[in-house]
């Protein structure tokens, strides 16, 4: 036996790559804050930023078999908290469910954590001191420490997306002994429920989908098919890389 979980699977991307991953696993585990009801899944609840929830998680999925791969696509947007609950929920969050999963991976695990074409918009900004903070989400003090650096929700958010694409390709490094593999992907415009809330209250974001080329935003199923190869097989030379999914937005911002 064997199953794959899919974080932030009641909505958006991840409802997306829950429908597209059918049949990967014998068991498909639909994580999300209160217990997803999605047909032929098995539904928890848990917060990711919770390290007694992702606990529970671990519990909940133990006798479920072999760990066939994770692809953790909940978190959330500027406008959906401050600066900390950002960095908490993106980056901290994800350290917390790679660290959980590690013990279980074995060979042909696969992960996709979920980055964002703002981590390739801060990237021109970044500093080594900065990203030496980032790259310990694990630390204890590591919100105390990096809030004060943060200057809103909006480049809090940036930067727990810098944090996560760093994040996988060490987590990559490491599964790698396993014979497991991890990549991040990152989203351009999307159009999900947060996509949809970014853009009616940031006005940036309606600047950029002006500038999308391909004069639209990306559809949740257009995600889900690279999430898809990036889980199966054929992807099992490609490990510890972003992969920016943005109908050429980036170059022509
Ligand atoms: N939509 C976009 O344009 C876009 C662009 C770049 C990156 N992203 C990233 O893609 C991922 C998916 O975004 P989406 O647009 O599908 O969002 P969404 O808001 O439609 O879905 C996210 C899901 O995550 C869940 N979630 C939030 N916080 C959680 C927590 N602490 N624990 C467990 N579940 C939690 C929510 O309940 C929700 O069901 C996110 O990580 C987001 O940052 C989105």
């Amino acid at each position: 036996m064997s199953f794959t979980v899919v974080t932030g699977s009641a909505s958006g991307m991840g409802r997306s790559c829950v429908d597209r991953l059918r049949g990967r696993a014998d068991h498909l585990v639909a994580v999300d804050l209160e217990a997803p009801d999605i047909d032929g899944t098995f539904g928890v609840a848990c917060d990711v930023s919770d390290p007694t929830a992702v606990a529970a998680l671990i519990g909940a999925v133990s006798d479920l078999g072999d760990f066939r791969g994770l692809v953790h696509a909940a978190g959330i947007s500027p406008a959906m908290g401050d600066a900390r609950r950002v960095l908490e929920v993106n980056l901290v969050g994800t350290q917390l469910l790679v660290e959980a999963f590690e013990p279980m991976v074995t060979t042909g695990t696969a992960a996709v954590l979920f980055s964002s074409l703002a981590a390739y918009q801060i990237a021109p900004f970044a500093n080594p001191e900065q990203d030496a903070l980032l790259d310990e989400p694990e630390a204890p003090d590591f919100l105390d420490r990096v809030v004060p650096t943060v200057a809103d929700s909006g480049h809090a958010y940036a930067l727990s997306k810098r944090g996560v694409v760093r994040l996988a390709s060490r987590a990559a490094v490491r599964w790698a002994t396993r014979g497991g593999r991890v990549n991040s992907l990152a989203p351009g415009l999307i159009d999900t429920p947060m996509g949809r809330l970014e853009m009616d209250t940031q006005p940036a974001m309606r600047d950029m989908y002006q500038k999308s080329p391909m004069e639209r935003m990306g559809r949740p199923e257009e995600i889900a098919a690279v999430v898809a190869f990036l889980m199966s097989d054929e992807a099992s030379f490609v490990s510890g890389i972003d992969i920016l999914v943005d109908g050429a937005l980036l170059p022509n911002l």
